[in-house]
């Protein structure tokens, strides 16, 4: 087998790869070690910047989008019991959020690549790169049926998020990592209740961190910052649902609407980069070079703004021969992912409990609760990062 991009992953990363590149005339092939059925119903982030948005509307996969997709023009931040407005679309000058399951991109993604005659090959086994230092890198790896194959490709694109095998097969010298594990992580619930307000909230209370949000007008999604490594077993219904109304009821008696839970999950908190992006012709995008704590709902976009400048890059080389863009893809990359590794730092810091905060800490987190909710300068800060940095 042959192709020009041989892509590792069928996550929101190498599809929307495998979509812009086809949009440039270029052939690629996407391995993905999952079935489809699973990629297309695996629970993961759902909030989608203003550049996301405008990437699929702009490319032509945006229209269940723009009709199911949840417009926000606003978040909320908690704490002390009181709820604060953050203005999103008014204090960036028009733009928004919106919200809209992961698992629906990928279902969309795939759809459009399998119209266009696109070639996704699900439940291939054992990738493993090679060859990457040359001009004919290669992808082996076995058929759903079993059977060992080779992908011949020009370039690759290790888009098989952070427990993939690319990052890995790079050799340890040639790279850096840079690694912040926080002390928490989040257990998140999706609930069949309406969600009982409008938009996100984000609250800050003495138990722990806690996330309201939602999935569609009859689904709210919730999470609550709970011990890393923490058992689900810990957590019954019940328990989850009383740490919700203790952490989330404000004093006007708002409290999250309740309903029987339909799926829960338990998500570190981690966050990691690695230096450079690119190791010969393989190139790393998306969760396979860099993990951002959930906090910022990052994750998906950040990923989505690597092959954005991967593709163009990758275009400007095979069609007109010009490699100062491939050349400078990790560095133009690390530029937007620091600044977003940085907000997610900052928002995590701002909202969470650390097991070693003393009562000093804690008036601190309130008062730059405080500021950030009451300085113009500090809210169009928080605005500007949330709705999402431009895409290079
Ligand atoms: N061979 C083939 N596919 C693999 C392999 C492998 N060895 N290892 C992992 N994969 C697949 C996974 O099954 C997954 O479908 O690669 C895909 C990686 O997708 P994601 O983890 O979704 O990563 P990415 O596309 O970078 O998306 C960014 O943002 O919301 C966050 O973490 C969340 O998934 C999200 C990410
Ligand atoms: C989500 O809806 O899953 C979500 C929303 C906001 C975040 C993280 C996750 O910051």
């Amino acid at each position: 087998m042959r192709t020009q991009v041989g892509i590792v992953g069928a996550g929101p990363a190498g599809l929307m790869l495998s979509h812009l590149l086809h949009l440039e005339g270029i052939e690629s092939v996407v391995l993905e070690a999952r079935s489809r059925k699973y990629v297309e119903e695996r629970v993961r982030a759902g909030v989608l910047e203003q550049g996301t948005v405008d990437l699929m509307i702009d490319t032509g996969i945006g229209d269940r989008l723009q009709r199911e997709g949840l417009l926000h023009h606003g978040i909320e931040l908690s704490f002390l019991g009181r709820r604060r407005r953050v203005d999103l679309t008014e204090l960036t000058g028009g733009k928004s959020i919106t919200i809209y399951a992961q698992h629906e991109v990928i279902r969309d993604l795939i759809r459009a690549r399998v119209a266009a005659g696109g070639q996704i090959i699900f439940e291939a086994d054992q990738a493993t790169v090679h060859d990457v230092n040359s001009a004919s890198p290669r992808i082996r790896f076995r058929s759903p049926e079993g059977q060992a194959c080779e992908l011949k490709c020009d370039f690759i694109a290790g888009c098989d998020g952070w427990h993939g095998v690319c990052r890995s097969s790079i050799p340890e010298g040639a790279l850096a990592c840079y690694e912040r594990t926080y002390p928490f992580a989040w257990l998140g619930i999706l609930a069949q209740a309406a969600p009982a307000t409008e938009e996100l909230i984000y609250t800050y209370h003495p138990r722990g961190f806690a996330l309201f949000s939602m999935r569609s007008p009859e689904v709210t999604r919730l999470y609550l910052q709970c011990a890393p490594e923490e058992d689900l077993a810990n957590w019954p219904d019940d328990r989850i649902w009383e740490e919700l109304r203790t952490r989330m009821t404000c004093a006007d008696g708002w409290a999250p609407n309740e309903g029987e839970i339909l799926q829960k999950g338990i998500t570190d908190m981690r966050g990691f980069v690695v230096e450079p992006m690119q190791h010969g012709r393989l190139f790393l995008a998306g969760d396979a070079a860099h993990i951002v704590p959930p906090t910022g709902a990052k994750g998906l976009n950040l990923a989505i703004a690597d092959v954005h400048v991967l593709a163009r890059a990758l275009a400007a080389f095979i069609k007109q021969g010009r490699r100062e863009l491939l050349d400078r893809y990790s560095e133009i990359c690390l530029r937007r992912a620091w600044k977003v590794q940085r907000f997610s730092w900052w928002m995590t810091s701002m909202l969470h409990c650390f097991p070693d905060d003393s009562g000093f800490d804690r008036r601190r987190q309130l008062a730059e609760l405080d500021y950030v909710t009451t300085s113009r300068a500090a809210l169009t800060s928080l605005a500007e990062n949330y709705v999402g940095l431009p895409m290079e």
